[in-house]
C-alpha cells in the first residue's frame, strides 16, 4: 500500500520554519483517509465491519470505538508518521495505556505517575503513550493537562528581565502559582512543576511533583572537574503532555508520550540556547575561552564541552539517552524499512537534522519532504486560552 502524495497547495507546504515558532500543520486539500490504518489491523469481513462501525460513530458526531489494540495500533503509527521526530525507528515497541475511562484530575493525577514510573523503568527509558478520553460529544469537555512536560523546571521572572530557571516555562509558572502553588521557599534554577490538570467536568487542579517521582542526572564532565560546581542537572524523560493525539477521526487533547532522550535536546539547546538557560558564556568563561570575538569559536568550544558532560553523565548513571550520530543513522534505518513496507515517510528536515555538527550526521545530506498523515500528533492551544 503506497501512500499517495497528498494535495499541496502552496510552497508553504514545504517549507520548514524555524522549530522554535511552531507554524500550523500543513494544509491538504485531500484529507488522507483517517480509517486507513486498520487495515494494518484487520482484513476481509473484519475490516469491513470495523470501518462501518467507526464511520457511523464519526458520522453521529462521536468518537470512533476504537478497541484497545485498535487504539495501540494507532498511536504507534501517529509516532511513525510523526515529521518532527528523528527517533522514529522504535515506533513498534511504543507501550500504549488506554485510560480513556478516567475522568476525574485526581484520577488523571495518578495515572500519571505510573505513566512516569513504568517510562523512567529505572533508568533504562521505555517509550510509553497514556490516551486519556477524547471529547464526549460536539463541543463536550475532555481531560486536558497545562503542562507542556510531565517533567519541566520553573521560570521566575525577576526583576530588570532576569529569569530564575527555565524560561520557557515562565506562562506555566505563573498559572501554577495563581492557582496556589507554593514555589520552594529558596527558589532554584531547577524547581519541578506541579501538574495542571483539567478533568473531565472542566475542573482544575494543581499537582505538586514530589521529587523522589522524578528521575534527574546531576551533570558532570569526564575530564573537566569544575564542571560539577556548575549545579547543572536534568530531568531522565521528556514525556510531552500537551499534543493532540488524532486518530481515527478522533481528537484526544490528552495522550501524554515519551521516548528517550537525544542528548543535543538537552545541551545543544534546552541549556544553550540564548532564550533558555543560556549557559555557553559561563561555561566558556570557566573554560577560559576569548568571547571578544566570535571568531575564537568560544560558543562552539563550550558547546562541545556541554554535550560531552550530558553524553556522559547520563551514561554513568545508567539512564537510557541517545547521541545524534547514532540518532541519525537510526533514523535512515528507519527510513530504509519503511521504504521496504512501501511506505514514504513524511520528514522536517529543520526537525530531524540535530542542532549540533549537523552535516556530520547523515540526514543532513538527505533530501525530506512533508505531506499530512493520520494518525499524527499535532499541537494545539495552550489549554489556559481555551474558553
Ligand atoms: N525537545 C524536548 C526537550 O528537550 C523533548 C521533545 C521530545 N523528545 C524526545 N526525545 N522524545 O525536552
Amino acid at each position: 500500500m503506497r501512500r499517495a502524495c497528498a494535495g499541496f497547495k502552496s510552497i508553504e507546504s514545504y517549507m520548514n520554519g524555524c522549530p522554535f515558532h511552531p507554524t500550523a500543520d500543513p494544509v491538504s486539500s485531500t484529507a488522507p483517509d483517517e480509517l486507513a490504518f486498520l487495515a494494518e489491523a484487520h482484513d476481509g469481513a473484519v475490516l469491513a465491519e470495523r470501518l462501518a462501525v467507526c464511520r457511523k460513530a464519526l458520522a453521529a458526531g462521536t468518537p470512533a470505538p476504537l478497541t484497545a489494540a485498535e487504539l495501540t495500533l494507532g498511536a504507534r503509527v501517529a509516532w511513525r508518521n510523526h515529521a518532527r521526530c528523528i527517533g522514529r525507528l522504535y515506533w513498534r515497541t511504543l507501550l500504549v495505556r488506554d485510560e480513556r475511562h478516567l475522568d476525574t484530575s485526581d484520577a488523571l493525577a495518578a495515572s500519571l505517575r505510573e505513566h512516569l514510573t513504568m517510562a523512567q523503568s529505572d533508568g533504562a527509558v521505555r517509550p510509553v503513550m497514556t490516551v486519556f478520553a477524547p471529547p464526549t460529544r460536539e463541543g463536550g469537555a475532555a481531560p486536558r493537562i497545562w503542562n507542556h512536560q510531565l517533567c519541566a523546571y520553573a521560570g521566575y521572572r525577576g526583576r530588570a528581565g532576569a529569569v530564575l530557571g527555565d524560561p520557557k516555562n515562565i506562562a506555566l509558572t505563573e498559572h501554577a502559582l495563581a492557582l496556589g502553588w507554593k514555589a520552594p521557599a529558596v527558589p532554584t534554577a531547577f524547581d519541578l512543576l506541579p501538574w495542571i490538570i483539567a478533568g473531565a467536568d472542566g475542573r482544575t487542579k494543581v499537582f505538586p511533583v514530589e521529587k523522589s517521582w522524578v528521575r534527574e542526572v546531576q551533570l558532570r564532565h569526564p575530564e573537566l572537574a569544575w564542571f560539577t560546581e556548575l549545579g547543572l542537572r536534568w530531568y531522565a524523560v521528556p514525556v510531552v503532555t500537551d499534543m493532540r493525539l488524532r486518530v481515527a477521526g478522533t481528537d484526544y487533547p490528552a495522550a501524554p508520550f515519551n521516548g528517550w532522550y537525544m542528548s543535543t535536546e538537552i545541551a545543544a539547546r534546552n541549556l544553550a540556547d540564548t532564550d533558555r538557560y543560556n549557559l555557553l558564556p559561563l561555561v566558556a568563561d570557566r573554560l577560559g575561552l576569548d568571547r571578544r570575538s566570535d571568531r575564537t569559536l568560544w560558543k562552539d568550544r563550550a558547546l562541545l564541552e556541554l554535550n560531552a558532560a550530558v553524553l556522559h553523565s547520563y551514561e554513568a548513571d545508567g539512564v537510557k539517552l541517545v547521541d545524534h550520530h547514532t540518532a541519525s543513522a537510526e533514523f535512515l534505518k528507519f527510513c530504509e524499512r519503511e521504504k521496504n513496507a512501501g511506505r514514504e515517510v513524511s520528514a522536517r528536515w529543520d526537525w530531524i537534522v540535530p542542532p549540533m555538527s549537523p552535516a556530520t550526521t547523515p540526514v543532513f545530506h538527505q533530501p525530506m519532504r512533508e505531506f499530512p498523515t493520520t494518525p499524527d500528533f499535532h499541537y494545539q492551544e495552550p489549554a489556559w486560552t481555551k474558553p
